[in-house]
């Protein structure tokens, strides 16, 4: 027997007609009142993830799982697509090509491509055009925007990237030990934390630049540092990133970004049906 929460009386009138069209699973429909709290706690239905209880994010572009942590704690039932093996990815994972995915059946995609066309180190290549990293945006913002039929998305990438009206979040917004500026574009509205001055800069102890291999160097005076010196550990700290390599950071997103975002879409969700 399946189980429904729903406090709102038209959203459980309309939950009790879909079961009466056969539109969803036969179940129990529970009126009362479940605080809407952290992970485990959360019990929301939409049509699409009636009977399993979570509503459903894709998170294309997976990589280790950054963002796809982030949106699990914001209380989705997350799959992971990345067309590499992912030994440390934790959730449901799929290895495929991600700008021809099924993107049909999820309640919120996320997509993470490859940034590296867009980055400084491939800046000369790139004006040039002779950059071997393909832009991976156009193709997969056309796969989200048309492919899912309306589903709420969002596409994150580094701040040179060309997304469209992006939002920007900063590792300071969220007390972590990076500044990592990403943006996010979107098909629903949504807001970015206070974004106020950076009290600190990399290398100062505090802060870590989570980037590169052999490390970065940079002059203050006479004085010379290694910029993204840091041990894993610290990186992972400077993250919120527990389970992660060195390598796999250098390449993510905190979770904490995923799970703001995550958090607004999921209420964006559950208004939707009031
Ligand atoms: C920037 S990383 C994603 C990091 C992830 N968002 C996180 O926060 O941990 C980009 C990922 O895209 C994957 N990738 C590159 N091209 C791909 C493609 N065509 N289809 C699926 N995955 C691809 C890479 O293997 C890499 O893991």
């Amino acid at each position: 027997m399946n189980y429904y929460n729903e406090i709102d009386p038209k959203a459980a009138a309309w939950l009790a007609e879909l079961m009466a069209d056969n539109l969803i699973s036969e179940g129990k429909i529970d009126t009362r009142d479940i605080r809407f709290g952290q992970g485990e706690a959360q019990m929301y239905l939409t049509p699409r993830n009636a009977g399993h209880g979570h509503p459903r994010a894709l998170d294309l572009f997976c990589g280790a799982g950054g963002a796809s942590m982030g949106l699990h704690r914001a209380g989705f039932d997350v799959t992971g697509v990345d067309i590499a093996p992912q030994r440390h990815y934790p959730f449901r994972f799929i290895q495929a090509e991600a700008t021809s995915f099924d993107v049909r059946g999820y309640d919120l995609i996320w997509a993470s491509p490859p940034c590296q066309a867009f980055t400084l180190a491939n800046h000369r290549a790139r004006t040039a055009g002779k950059s071997k990293h393909p832009n991976l945006i156009p193709v997969t913002r056309a796969l989200l925007s048309a492919g899912s039929g309306g589903t709420p998305y969002i596409i994150e990438n580094v701040p040179t990237a060309p997304l469209e009206a992006p939002i920007m979040l900063c590792g300071t917004m969220f007390g972590l030990g990076v500044f990592r500026h990403r943006h996010f574009e979107s098909n629903v509205p949504l807001v970015a934390p206070a974004h106020v001055n950076h009290a600190g800069r990399i290398g100062d102890g505090k802060f870590f630049c989570v980037a590169g291999g052999a490390g970065r160097w940079k002059s203050w005076g006479k004085v010379k540092r290694n910029v993204t010196k840091g041990t894993v550990a610290e990186w992972r700290r400077a993250m919120g990133s527990d389970w992660m390599t060195g390598k796999e950071l250098t390449q993510a997103i905190p979770p904490a970004y995923a799970e703001c975002l995550g958090r607004q879409v999921m209420k964006l969700l559950r208004e939707s049906v009031k």
